[in-house]
């Protein structure tokens, strides 16, 4: 049976999610280690940051989430990502999404009504995408139609 993308999301099961990708996290060279879980067609898919040698290669745990969210065939109209991290020391702290994974967020379908979790697994508030990257660049600048 086709899961019903009207079940609205529970924050706590999204960022329960996203606090065991912290774990999965591969962050050998900043010890920073991120998980994020994004919500979409009730199913949640998750990411870790996966650091490189090569600094500049290390892809962001939110951008992770969404290849995992493309790969299972895009399903649905993402409602919502968690966004959780953990320092060196192992404490939570708050991880705002950097501006590279603000852009490729902005892309996904209904992104303007995408609401972004911050926060620790304990305590997190939503912010509106549109909020974090207000005056895209995208694919209408492009002339080009979305899928
Ligand atoms: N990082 C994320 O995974 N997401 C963000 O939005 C901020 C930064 C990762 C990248 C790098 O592995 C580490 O955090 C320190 O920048």
């Amino acid at each position: 049976m086709a899961a019903d993308p009207t079940i609205p999301f529970d924050p706590e099961s999204l960022f329960e999610m996203a606090r065991r990708q912290v774990d999965h996290a591969r962050a050998p060279y900043s010890r920073f280690r991120v998980g994020a879980a994004l919500w979409s067609d009730s199913q949640i898919f998750a990411g870790c940051n996966v650091e490189n040698a090569s600094y500049g290669l290390t892809i962001c745990a939110e951008r992770g989430a969404v290849m995992n969210w493309a790969a299972a065939g895009s399903p649905g109209v993402p409602q919502a990502i968690a966004i959780v991290a953990q320092d060196e020391a192992g404490q939570w702290v708050q991880a705002m999404p950097c501006g590279a994974c603000r852009q490729v967020l902005s892309e996904l379908p209904g992104s303007s009504d995408l609401q972004v979790w911050i926060g620790n697994p304990q305590q997190g508030e939503s912010v509106p995408l549109s909020e974090l990257l207000p005056r895209a660049f995208g694919p209408e600048h492009l002339s080009v139609r979305e899928d």
